[in-house]
C-alpha cells in the first residue's frame, strides 16, 4: 500500500518558535515510517512557508527565506495539497499531494483556529482542534465564559478593551481593588508563553501591568490571584476522550513566567504527581469536561491551580496545542498513563482521519 503523505508544519510566527522545531523534531522520529511519508514545511517567523528537502535546515539555521523552495497550501479541496517553487526554475511551481497535516505549531497563527481555517479549505485532515476550539482556547476571556458556562471553576476576573482603559485608569484600579484584590494578574487576552503576563501587587503597579498587556492585544484580563500547585493534564481523544495521570510544574520563579518556561532550565516537572485518587479523578473529568467544553479534538492540555490541603481546583487554561517534545508534559503525562510517545503520534495522525472523515459526510447545502 501506498504510504500516505503527513506534512509536519513547524516553526511558525509566534514566540513559541523554537519550542515548535524541536517538538517537530520529535515528532518526525516517532512518525511510522512504514505507514507515512514526511513532508517537512518550515514557516519562517515572518511568516514565509518553506517545503523540501531544505526547509528543515533553513529554519534550525535561521537562513533567510530563499526565493526558491517556497511553498504555499493550495485552497482547493479537489486537489489538496502544496504548491512548491522549484529550486533550480523559481517560475515554476509543482503540485505536491498532501493526505494529512500535522501543524506542531504554538501560540499565534498556530493554534487559535487560523492555519485550521486554511486546513479546512484546503480540505486537508489535520491533527488538533478544529477553527472553534483553537481560537477559543487561545482567547483566555472566551475561553473562561465558556467554562463558567459549563460550571467548570475558574479564578474570578474582569476583562477591558483598550478603548475601556484609557481615560477611566482610576475607576478600573478601583473594580479590581474591590472586586478582585492583591496581588492580581494582568494578561492580553490572546498570546502564550506567559508574554505580557504581570503579577501585580500594588493599585499603583496595575496601568504599567495594563499597558504591558496593551502592547500584545486590545483585550485585556485581570484575574484573582489563585494561591496553589500547578497541575496540569494530558487529554487524547475526540467524541471519545481520556484523560492521563496529572503532572506537576514547579516554577523557578515568582510565577511560571517566559524566564522559567524557556530560559532558565531550573523548573520541575513531576510526572505523574501523586495527589491521592479523589483529587486525581476530579482533575480528570474536570479535564475532559474542559476539553469537550470547547469542542476540543486530538490533544489538549488542562492546567489547573490546586490546593489539596483546601481540595480546591481552579482550572486556569486549556491548550490545544500543547508543548510535544519528547520531554515536554504532555507526552510525559501520556507515558505515565501508559501511552508511548510513538503511539501517541499515530493515534493523533489516526483521530485526525476520523474527525475528517466524520465531517466529509456533512452538508454544506441543502439538497436541491
Ligand atoms: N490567577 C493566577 N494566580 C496565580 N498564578 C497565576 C494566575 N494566572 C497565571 N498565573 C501564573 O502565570 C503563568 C502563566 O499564566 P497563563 O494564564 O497560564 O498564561 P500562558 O497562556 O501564557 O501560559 C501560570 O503558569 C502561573 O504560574
Ligand atoms: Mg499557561
Amino acid at each position: 500500500m501506498e504510504r500516505k503523505k503527513l506534512a509536519l508544519i513547524f516553526g511558525g510566527r509566534s514566540g513559541e518558535h523554537v519550542v515548535s522545531l524541536r517538538s517537530a523534531a520529535s515528532i518526525m522520529e516517532a512518525v511510522d515510517l512504514e505507514s507515512y511519508e514526511i513532508m517537512p514545511v518550515g514557516i519562517t517567523r515572518d511568516g514565509a512557508w518553506l517545503a523540501g528537502p531544505d526547509a528543515w535546515l533553513s529554519l534550525w539555521e535561521q537562513r533567510l527565506p530563499r526565493e526558491a523552495g517556497r511553498a504555499v497550501l493550495l485552497t482547493d479541496p479537489g486537489h489538496p495539497g502544496l504548491l512548491i517553487q522549484s529550486d533550480q526554475h523559481p517560475g515554476e511551481w509543482r503540485h505536491q499531494p498532501v493526505d494529512v497535516a500535522f501543524p506542531v505549531l504554538h501560540g499565534t497563527y498556530g493554534e487559535d483556529g487560523t492555519i485550521q481555517g486554511l486546513f479546512e479549505l484546503a480540505g486537508i485532515p489535520y491533527v488538533g482542534s478544529g477553527v472553534l476550539a483553537s481560537a477559543t482556547g487561545m482567547d483566555k476571556v472566551f475561553m473562561k465564559a465558556i467554562f463558567q458556562q459549563c460550571g467548570l471553576p475558574v479564578a474570578p476576573y474582569l476583562f477591558f478593551y483598550r478603548y475601556q482603559w484609557h481615560g477611566l485608569e482610576a475607576s478600573w484600579q478601583e473594580r479590581v481593588a474591590t472586586e478582585l484584590g492583591f496581588p492580581c494578574f494582568v494578561k492580553p487576552a490572546n498570546l502564550g508563553s506567559s508574554v505580557g503576563i504581570t503579577k501585580v501587587f500594588a493599585p499603583a503597579e496595575l496601568p504599567a501591568a495594563v499597558e504591558e498587556a496593551l502592547l500584545y492585544d486590545e483585550k485585556v484580563l485581570v484575574e484573582e490571584f489563585v494561591a496553589g500547585r500547578e497541575i496540569e493534564c494530558a487529554v487524547l481523544g475526540d467524541i471519545e476522550a481520556s484523560a492521563s495521570r496529572p503532572g506537576e510544574v514547579i516554577p523557578c520563579n515568582e510565577f511560571y513566567d517566559y524566564r522559567a518556561k524557556y530560559i532558565d532550565d531550573r523548573s520541575n516537572l513531576v510526572v505523574p504527581v501523586d495527589l491521592g485518587a479523589a483529587l486525581e479523578e476530579s482533575i480528570k473529568d474536570y479535564s475532559i469536561r474542559a476539553f469537550r467544553a470547547v469542542e476540543a479534538s486530538g490533544l489538549a492540555r488542562v492546567d489547573f491551580f490546586v490546593n489539596p490541603d483546601k481540595d480546591t481546583v481552579i482550572i486556569n487554561e486549556i491548550n490545544t496545542m500543547p508543548g510535544f517534545t519528547s520531554i515536554s508534559m504532555y507526552p510525559k503525562m501520556w507515558e505515565a498513563s501508559g501511552v508511548g510517545y510513538r503511539e501517541l503520534v499515530g493515534r493523533l495522525i489516526d483521530i485526525a482521519f476520523s474527525r475528517h472523515n466524520r465531517r466529509q459526510a456533512l452538508l454544506f447545502t441543502p439538497p436541491e
